[in-house]
């Protein structure tokens, strides 16, 4: 079996690929690969870039990483309530190659930011939308203020109730 994390920024240092990574790690005897959206920057879609290109190598890339793994394991930055735009613009490469962009993989789907909603806006879009693209939501969570409740150095949920939370949440997927 093999996990396929990410946290869908390009910030440098995203705490959500932490949590996401933290996430993967929880789950035994798996491969786990863990993308870097840095990897997968594109130019701003659009139809005359598109034109230009054609379809982005990088973008069949990104989904070629979806078919070969068999549970996605997202967690989104929240970027003033939606998507970060980094994300966004992949997602949309993305849907003019394949509209069901998570290939009928299973996923968790998380969020977590510095604030006490923990991205919680961008999680309920994203809950609500992402089926339509072609997977399965088996689990949600979200790490609310994410300074205080995560441990940097050993990389892992220091609340004990908020880690217990995640944890079953795993074991159930
Ligand atoms: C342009 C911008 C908008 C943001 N908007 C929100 C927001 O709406 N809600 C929120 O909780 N945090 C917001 N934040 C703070 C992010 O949650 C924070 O930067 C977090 O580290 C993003 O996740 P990342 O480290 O994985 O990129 C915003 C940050 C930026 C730069």
């Amino acid at each position: 079996m093999k996990i396929l994390a990410f946290g869908a920024s390009s910030s440098k240092n995203s705490i959500n690929k932490k949590l996401a990574t933290y996430a993967a790690s929880l789950i035994d005897n798996v491969e786990i690969e863990v993308l870097d959206l840095n990897d997968y920057l594109m130019p701003i879609f659009s139809i005359e870039v598109e034109e230009g290109v054609g379809q982005h190598l990088l973008a069949q890339s990104f989904l070629d990483k979806i078919a070969s793994s068999d549970l996605l394991i997202i967690s989104l930055a929240e970027h003033n309530g939606n998507y970060s735009a980094a994300f966004k613009n992949i997602f949309d490469w993305c849907t003019r190659i394949n509209g069901k962009v998570f290939q009928q993989k299973p996923m968790l789907l998380m969020a977590t930011s510095p604030g006490g909603r923990g991205g919680a806006t961008v999680l309920e879009i994203a809950k609500a939308a992402f089926p339509r693209f072609g997977t399965e939501i088996k689990g949600t969570f979200s790490l609310p203020n994410f300074n205080d409740n995560f441990d940097l150095e050993k990389g892992q949920i220091s609340n004990p109730e908020l880690d217990k939370e995640l944890r079953n949440i795993v074991r159930m997927i």
